[in-house]
């Protein structure tokens, strides 16, 4: 795992989305994991703006979300599919056909997981896997746990990840559940994006370069990862 300190989000959001048009001019039909949440937006911002400038063509990839918030409809303003389509796809050429989210609303969340998981797979996997942190370390919706997850999964949200995340609700009410791919989904993708930015994420940080190898953080299984890059901004590094 490398990790690269950048002064600001700005700075970092430029080299990150570097890594993604690079990626997406050498290979038209990558496969790219993407991830929500305010980390990722600088970096979107700057993939669009390559899209407007005739730079970059995502036109040909396929696209697997991390996680998705359970009993919230798809089309609602919280959903992680409204997101991405707000931040990304709906602003470049993304084939709506090719993107991939959870269902939260699944009937049979076991069968909506294996099925995710079996999509992944049929697509070759992932190249590159884009990454926020929790400021508990959690990736995806990973949450601190004893138990190492493989594939995706549902799970129960921790008070802290809710608390978080109220921010982008009104009533300030985030769902209990989620469903998310597992550590297994994410240390298979051939590349590992992180974006760390702010004082928030300064433990996890911390965590990641010199915690215990743990799933009590998800996070730091990165370091096991051949081709993971981690990027924290000034404030995120604070404590290394
Ligand atoms: C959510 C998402 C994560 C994301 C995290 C951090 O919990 N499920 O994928 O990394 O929030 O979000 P932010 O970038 O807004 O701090």
């Amino acid at each position: 795992m490398k990790l690269i300190i950048l002064e600001n989000a700005q700075q970092i959001a430029e080299q990150v989305s570097e890594i993604f048009i690079e990626q997406v001019n050498a290979k038209k039909n990558s496969v790219l994991g993407f991830a929500t949440g305010a980390s990722p937006v600088p970096t979107y911002e700057l993939l669009v703006k390559a899209y407007e400038q005739g730079k970059l063509s995502l036109k040909d990839i396929t696209t697997f979300n991390l996680d998705e918030y359970c009993g919230i409809p798809a089309s609602c303003e919280q959903s992680y599919r409204t997101f991405m389509f707000e931040n990304l796809f709906g602003k470049t050429d993304v084939d709506p056909e090719k993107v991939n989210f959870l269902n939260g609303n699944a009937a049979d969340f076991a069968a909506e997981c294996r099925e995710y998981e079996g999509k992944i797979a049929a697509a070759g996997g992932i190249d590159i896997q884009l990454l926020g942190v929790g400021v508990n370390g959690h990736i995806g919706f990973n949450e601190p746990s004893d138990k190492i997850t493989d594939i995706p999964f549902a799970v129960e949200l921790t008070d802290s990840t809710k608390q978080a995340n109220s921010r982008y609700f009104e009533d300030g009410k985030v769902p209990d559940y989620a469903l998310t791919m597992g550590i297994g989904d994410i240390m298979r993708a051939k590349k590992i994006v992180l974006i760390a930015t702010g004082d928030s994420k300064k433990n996890a940080v911390k965590a990641i370069r010199d915690g215990e190898i743990s799933s009590q953080c998800p996070a730091t299984f990165l370091r096991l990862h051949p081709d993971a890059v981690v990027f924290a901004d000034k404030a995120a590094a604070a404590l290394l």
